[in-house]
């Protein structure tokens, strides 16, 4: 049985994000990638579990990204890998949007 996410945390402003892009946040200096897909918006660790790339900075196509160094496919559901060389997969976190305003459950 999962806890409760009780500790929500404001990271940004729904109006800062971009239909299928990714923009970088550090709430408590974790390192998370948010990207606002048509069905919602989605929220995994930034930086690829194959080296050091940004997620942020990657191409979306569908729910997934692509990194951009080496072009591993991730899903932005859970972080899975779809695609190598990466093998590992990236933590996603539980988003919420409230008053037009991004929450993570960090
Ligand atoms: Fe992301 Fe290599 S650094 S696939």
């Amino acid at each position: 049985m999962n806890a409760p996410l009780s500790n929500w945390m404001d990271v940004a402003a729904e109006a800062d994000l971009f239909d299928g892009a990714g923009i970088a946040v550090s709430p408590e200096g974790h390192d998370i990638a948010l990207f606002k897909l048509e069905d919602g918006v989605y929220a995994i660790d930034n930086v690829c579990s194959h080296g050091n790339a940004k997620l942020c900075d990657g191409f979306v196509e569908g729910h997934q990204v692509e990194c951009p160094f080496h072009q591993a496919l991730f899903d932005l559901r859970d972080g899975s890998v779809q695609c190598g060389p990466a093998t590992e997969p990236v933590k996603s976190w539980p988003v919420k949007i409230e008053n037009g305003r991004v929450y993570l459950a960090l």
